[in-house]
């Protein structure tokens, strides 16, 4: 039998940090990083480049199974380059009209069976951080460690507008917190691989901690797990 490698998932909605959380737990593990909030984008995009409407349920599925996405790794633990046929869509795909045209199409069943398999090809020696919604309930159930990030509506919608804003991006505070509240709310009450924690996640309410004290709380676990595991930054 083949012997699986070691997986980590984080999960959350947007603004818990879950992102940045991610990047820097493989960055010291030096595992490799499954964004999967990125393959939903990616395909929200493609819908849009191809016309389809993000509600055509087969042809969305058709277009999700034959995704030209590429992940360029750059510099360890910095997020990769993302690639659409070809094309840089790193930036492009960050957008909150691309957050809430994943969600609807992440909220279609046959989507999310069709990116499956592509998720689960991310699995690779030594390891696997994953940062998503589903990822230890649907994705990775059998995943070594499940951590589940929460924080509060205005404590992430402040975060998303700070990192908007970083990236020269000015949006309304007002319609941040209306839009995270429709995508939240799309997200955890979906049908299918709804946005939950999953029985056996640790939860955590980053509203009080820094980054880096999530990553600590998160490393703790793991070194509680992985007794002997070397990280690449201590
Ligand atoms: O994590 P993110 O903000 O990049 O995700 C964008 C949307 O994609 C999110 O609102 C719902 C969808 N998504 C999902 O359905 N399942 C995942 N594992 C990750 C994201």
């Amino acid at each position: 039998m083949k012997v699986k490698e070691p997986v980590i998932t984080i999960d959350g909605a947007s603004g818990t940090g879950k992102g940045v959380v991610s990047q820097l737990l493989a960055k010291q593990l030096g595992w490799k990083l499954l964004d999967s909030g990125a393959l939903y984008r990616v395909l929200a995009l493609a819908a849009q480049k191809h016309g389809v409407a993000l509600e055509n349920e087969p042809a969305l599925k058709v277009l999700a199974e034959f995704l030209d996405v590429q992940f360029i790794a750059t510099e360890m633990g910095r997020p990769p380059k993302i690639l659409l046929e070809g094309q840089d869509v790193t930036d492009t795909i960050r957008t909150e009209k691309m957050g809430n045209a994943a969600s609807k199409v992440g909220a279609l069943p046959e989507v999310r069976t069709a990116l499956l398999s592509r998720q689960r090809a991310f699995r690779e020696a030594p390891g696997l951080v994953t940062d998503g919604r589903d990822m230890g309930t649907v994705v990775f159930p059998d995943a070594e460690l499940k951590i589940f990030l929460t924080a509060s509506p205005e404590e992430r919608a402040n975060r998303r507008h700070n990192q908007l804003k970083e990236k020269g991006i000015n949006v309304n505070l007002g319609d941040l917190i209306l839009e995270l509240k429709e995508r939240d709310q799309r997200d955890r009450e979906r049908a299918v691989a709804p946005l939950k924690p999953a029985e056996d996640a640790i939860c955590i309410d980053t509203d009080k901690l820094t980054i880096d004290q999530v990553v600590e709380r998160i490393m703790s676990e793991v070194r509680k797990i992985f007794p002997s595991l070397h990280t690449v930054k201590e």
